[in-house]
């Protein structure tokens, strides 16, 4: 168990930041592949979500992803920058819910300081040829890169969270918190709440 019932809730709190800071960095921690909601404010209200990898996770609770620009996320990130990040720990049974401002990061400064950090075969998820989502006539259609992979689509999303809701499963006595940031004092009002 990550959260117990004699933590503080300061502990809790950094019990769980800790955890997902460590995903950033390490490949093989639970919360490395968390799923990403988003919805499209400007076509029908039906929420979209999908798996990405946990790339990092910072002090001040912001993370990122990378994709690739034609992707449906990033016109929905365009439409709407509010994000739901769900991440899942099953060896200790914990489930962390966060809503994130989301800004997209495209042939910027950021994202060419990233892309030097996707080696090799890695930067063919960000260089198909045919766009994600196209229609084909069979599977290998979409299997084509060209000749140099160039940056152009990648895309690195960056997650400013606002909002934290934990559970901890522990029998039939879970514990749950949920902690939102104040941006006026830039500090996290955190409560117990009922799981
Ligand atoms: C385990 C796993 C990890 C994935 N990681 C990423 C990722 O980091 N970035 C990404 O764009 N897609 C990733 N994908 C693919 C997405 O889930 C999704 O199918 C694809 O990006 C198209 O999404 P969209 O059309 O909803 O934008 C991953 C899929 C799986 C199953």
């Amino acid at each position: 168990m990550l959260i117990q019932k004699d933590h503080s809730l300061d502990k809790a709190f950094n019990e769980v930041h800790d955890q997902l800071k460590r995903a950033g960095v390490d490949t093989r921690h639970k919360f490395r592949f968390f799923s990403v909601a988003t919805v499209n404010a400007s076509k029908k209200i039906i929420p979209q979500s999908r798996m990405v990898v946990l790339r990092s996770f910072s002090d001040d609770w912001a993370f990122e992803f990378y994709t690739d620009h034609r992707t449906s996320k990033v016109e929905e990130i365009e439409s709407n920058p509010i994000i739901s990040a769900l991440f899942w720990d099953p060896s200790k049974r914990v489930q962390v819910r966060i809503e994130a401002e989301a800004a997209i990061h495209n042939q910027d400064d950021l994202a060419e300081s990233r892309w030097k950090d996707v080696q090799g075969d890695a930067q063919k998820a960000y260089t198909p040829v045919v766009s994600p989502g196209s229609v084909v006539d069979k599977p290998e259609d979409a299997h084509k890169w060209p000749d140099a992979y160039r940056y152009d689509y990648f895309t690195v999303i960056v997650c400013s969270a606002v909002k934290i809701k934990a559970l901890q499963l522990s029998g039939m006595e879970h514990l749950a918190f949920l902690c939102k940031r104040s941006h006026e004092s830039d500090s996290w009002d955190k409560n117990w709440i009922a799981p």
